[in-house]
């Protein structure tokens, strides 16, 4: 018989996890206000809100920890993860941060200026929340496809560039200071993006001269789709993927708290050494001197060795492949979900799911809570209520899907767990028609509301 495949590491330390009783788990999500951001960790039995900065390191990594140089100026371990990401991405230079958004904040603080506009395939929401206030604008150029939970299709993360070339079109060059692709495409439920699409996104930006930058915190997800699935792929390694795929671009932002697996941390990375100047200056001041940006230099060292963990194609392969099973195990009890599965994650369509419940009354964030009171599972509502208010009419923006996001943290679970999970849904999916008021809003921030936001039962 075929053997089947197991993952590439055994487990060297365990952490504790409380079961708790349906009853505690009331009194709680209702202290809470039906937030989830709002529980502490110890009142969460399994916990898929994300997968950032949640995954478990390696003893490399934590060799890694000790052999942190922490001088203050060119320490060793930037200058090891300096070189790494020259090897593995080909970029030149890179500025160290301490996560995403403020990666993010660096490169928008030396690129971008009120009225700008920034295409790209579903920005995330701290890439759109960084652009918007800037008094910038976001434009989702991704493909159609997208939105259709039920179709298959294989790169449902790509950019549609004749909507692209279309923004090219209306606004003048001096307006449109970067594109953006994000690797796998988060917001439309972890889906990859091919490399032909990234290739032919980077010649239409190209020949606009507008410069390409990749949102790349899951690009060794991207690119294990890409060996999988995209023709002419399955020979070449999942290095030489990303090398071919950072080629095409101009500069990269990167949350290392997912694909390189570490706790925090984060950077920028550009071909162009005058873009690197003037963002150096930003990182000084926002993030710290531009060899740690608010790391320390054990970070600095862990994420070095994550970033190529996490280009191996054995670990790709179960952690993918645990995705994909919570993914067949849901499709198996007929939940309604974004199809494929994504890399890090299986996004459950709350609209089919629950579509009784009232539209504003927040369907995913209602089975959200659902989920936790049946089983202490923590997901994340990716619909309504992390959409946020239209910035000029203040109207609720109701996004094409509403989704409860169910992340799943690097190495950190077992399959067992993901049994847990499905036989969960699996409950709420046979009482379904007994749920038909969702939440309503109490108090919610201006933006960014989702992770403060206060709701009760409608
Ligand atoms: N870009 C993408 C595609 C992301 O998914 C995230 C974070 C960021 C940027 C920002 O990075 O958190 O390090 O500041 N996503 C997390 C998530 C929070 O749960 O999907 P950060």
């Amino acid at each position: 018989m075929e053997l089947p495949f197991a993952e590439p590491y055994k487990i060297k330390v365990v952490e504790p996890i409380y079961r708790s009783t349906r009853q505690e788990r009331e009194a709680w999500i209702a202290e809470a206000h039906y937030n989830l951001f709002n529980l502490r960790s110890d009142q969460v039995y399994i916990d898929l809100l994300t997968d950032s900065g949640t995954g478990a390191l390696s003893q490399m990594q934590w060799s890694e920890i000790m052999l942190g140089d922490e001088s203050y100026a060119g320490s060793l371990s930037y200058h090891k993860l300096k070189d790494t990401i020259m090897k593995l991405l080909g970029m030149p230079y890179f500025l160290p941060a301490h996560q995403g958004r403020a990666a993010e904040n660096v490169l928008f603080s030396a690129m971008l200026k009120a009225g700008d506009i920034v295409p790209g395939n579903s920005h995330f929401d701290t890439t759109k929340g960084h652009i918007e206030y800037r008094r910038a604008i976001a434009v989702d150029c991704t493909i159609d496809e997208a939105a259709d939970t039920s179709l298959f299709h294989p790169f449902k993360g790509n950019i549609d560039v004749g909507k692209l070339e279309a923004v090219f079109q209306q606004y003048p060059k001096e307006k449109i200071p970067l594109c953006i692709i994000t690797i796998t495409n988060n917001t439309a439920g972890g889906q990859p993006v091919s490399m032909e699409n990234i290739r032919k996104a980077s010649e239409v930006c190209r020949k606009y001269g507008v410069p390409m930058f990749l949102d790349a915190a899951r690009f060794a997800e991207n690119a294990y789709f890409i060996k999988t699935r995209e023709k002419g792929y399955q020979d070449k390694s999942i290095r030489e993927i990303v090398l071919e795929m950072f080629s095409y671009a101009d500069g990269a932002t990167m949350s290392s708290k997912k694909d390189a697996i570490v706790n925090i941390g984060g950077f920028m990375a550009c071909r162009d050494k005058s873009l690197y100047q003037k963002a150096s200056v930003f990182n000084i001041m926002y993030e710290g001197f531009i060899t740690y940006g608010g790391l320390a230099g054990r970070d600095l060292g862990a994420l070095a060795q994550g970033l190529m963990e996490g280009t191996e194609l054995d670990f790709l392969e179960s952690r993918i492949g645990q995705v994909a099973l919570l993914g067949q195990m849901l499709h198996d009890y007929g939940i309604p979900m974004q199809q494929p599965t994504g890399g890090h994650a299986v996004f459950i369509d709350a609209s089919k799911f629950l579509p009784q419940v009232p539209r504003e009354q927040f369907r995913a964030q209602t089975l959200a809570v659902e989920l936790y009171l049946e089983g202490g599972v923590r997901g994340v509502e990716i619909g309504t209520i992390l959409a946020d208010r239209d910035p000029i009419t203040r109207e609720n923006r109701y996004p094409a899907l509403e989704l409860l996001r169910l992340a799943v943290p690097r190495r950190a679970y077992t399959n067992n767990h993901i049994a847990y999970v499905a036989a969960c849904l699996k409950n709420i999916f046979d009482r379904r028609n007994e749920i038909s008021k969702g939440l309503v809003i109490v108090e919610e921030a201006p933006i960014m509301r989702h992770f403060t936001v206060e709701l009760k039962k409608a």
